[in-house]
C-alpha cells in the first residue's frame, strides 16, 4: 500500500529531510586523501545528534554504523570502517538518513577524491544527471516505471552503463523504507500513477559496465559489490508528489 502523506506528516519529513541534505553537505567537507571511512561517519553522526535527530542506520536490521559509505566498485551499504583509508583517485557514495522528530529522510552523493579518472568523472556526471532526469518527470497523473525506470535505463545505457537492478529507491517518510519499491529500470511491477502527497526516494545504482549484476559480502553481510569489479556510482533524492509536479525535498 502506497500511502498519501497528510500535510502534517509531509511537513515533518521536509525538515528531516533538509536535515539529512545538510549533513551531507557538512561531511563531505571532510573528505580528502588520508581520512578514514569511520571519521565521515563520526563526523555526520555527531553532526545529526547536535541537530536533535537519529542517524536511521545505526542498528538498522543490525547495520553497525551512523551512514553508508561506498568506495569505488562498492555499489552500496558500504560500512565505516577505521582501517580504510581514502585515496587520492577513489569515488565515494555518503549515503545519509535521519530520523527527526520521528520522520526521516534519505539522501546520498558521490564524491570524487582529489584527481579522478575520466571514466570515473563520466560516471559520476551521468549518474547525477539520470537521477535528475527522472526527477523532472515526477508529477501526478504519470506513471512511476515510466517517469523514473525506463528514463534512468535508457540513459545510462546510451554510455554503456547499467542500473543495478536488485536493490532500488522506496517509500520513505513515517518508516525507513516504505512502499513502494522504486526500479530503476522499466518493469510493469512499478506501473503506479503518482498521486499528491506521495513520498519516495529515487536513488540510481550505475555501474561503469553492461553488468548490473552484483554480489553481497559473506563476511559482513552488507557491501553490496559489483560482481565484474567496475566502478559504481549512485546520488539519491527523497522527492515529494505535489498537485503540480514535484518537490525535491533533500536539495538544501
Ligand atoms: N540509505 C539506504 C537507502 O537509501 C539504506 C541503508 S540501509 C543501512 O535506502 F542499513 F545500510 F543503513
Ligand atoms: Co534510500
Ligand atoms: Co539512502
Amino acid at each position: 500500500m502506497v500511502t498519501i502523506k497528510t500535510p502534517l506528516q509531509i511537513a515533518g519529513i521536509k525538515k528531516s529531510c533538509r536535515l539529512a541534505a545538510q549533513t551531507l553537505q557538512y561531511t563531505a567537507s571532510f573528505l580528502k586523501p588520508g581520512i578514514s571511512t569511520e571519521f565521515l561517519n563520526q563526523k555526520a553522526h555527531q553532526y545529526i545528534l547536535d541537530h536533535g535527530a537519529i542517524p536511521a542506520p545505526l542498528n538498522y536490521n543490525g547495520f553497525p554504523k551512523s551512514i553508508c559509505t561506498s568506495v569505488n566498485h562498492v555499489v552500496c551499504h558500504g560500512i565505516p570502517s577505521p582501517d580504510h583509508f581514502l585515496k587520492e583517485g577513489d569515488i565515494i557514495n555518503l549515503d545519509v538518513t535521519t530520523i527527526l522528530d520521528g520522520f526521516y529522510g534519505d539522501t546520498s552523493a558521490t564524491f570524487g577524491i582529489g584527481r579522478i579518472s575520466p571514466q570515473a568523472q563520466k560516471l559520476i556526471e551521468v549518474t547525477k544527471k539520470s537521477l535528475n532526469l527522472a526527477i523532472k518527470n515526477i508529477k501526478p497523473g504519470r506513471y512511476l516505471n515510466e517517469a523514473v525506470g525506463k528514463t534512468i535505463e535508457d540513459y545510462v545505457h546510451s554510455f554503456n552503463f547499467s542500473s543495478v537492478r536488485d536493490l532500488g529507491g522506496h517509500g520513505v517518510g513515517l518508516k525507513f523504507h516504505e512502499a513502494p519499491f522504486v526500479f530503476h529500470f522499466d518493469t510493469p511491477q512499478n506501473r503506479i500513477p503518482l498521486r499528491p502527497g506521495m513520498i519516495f526516494t529515487v536513488e540510481p545504482m550505475i555501474n561503469a559496465s553492461p553488468n548490473w549484476q552484483v554480489f553481497i559480502d559473506q563476511q559482513d553481510g552488507w557491501t553490496v559489490f559489483t560482481q565484474d569489479n567496475s566502478l559504481s556510482a549512485q546520488f539519491e533524492h527523497t522527492v515529494l508528489v505535489t498537485p503540480r509536479g514535484h518537490e525535491v525535498l533533500t536539495k538544501i
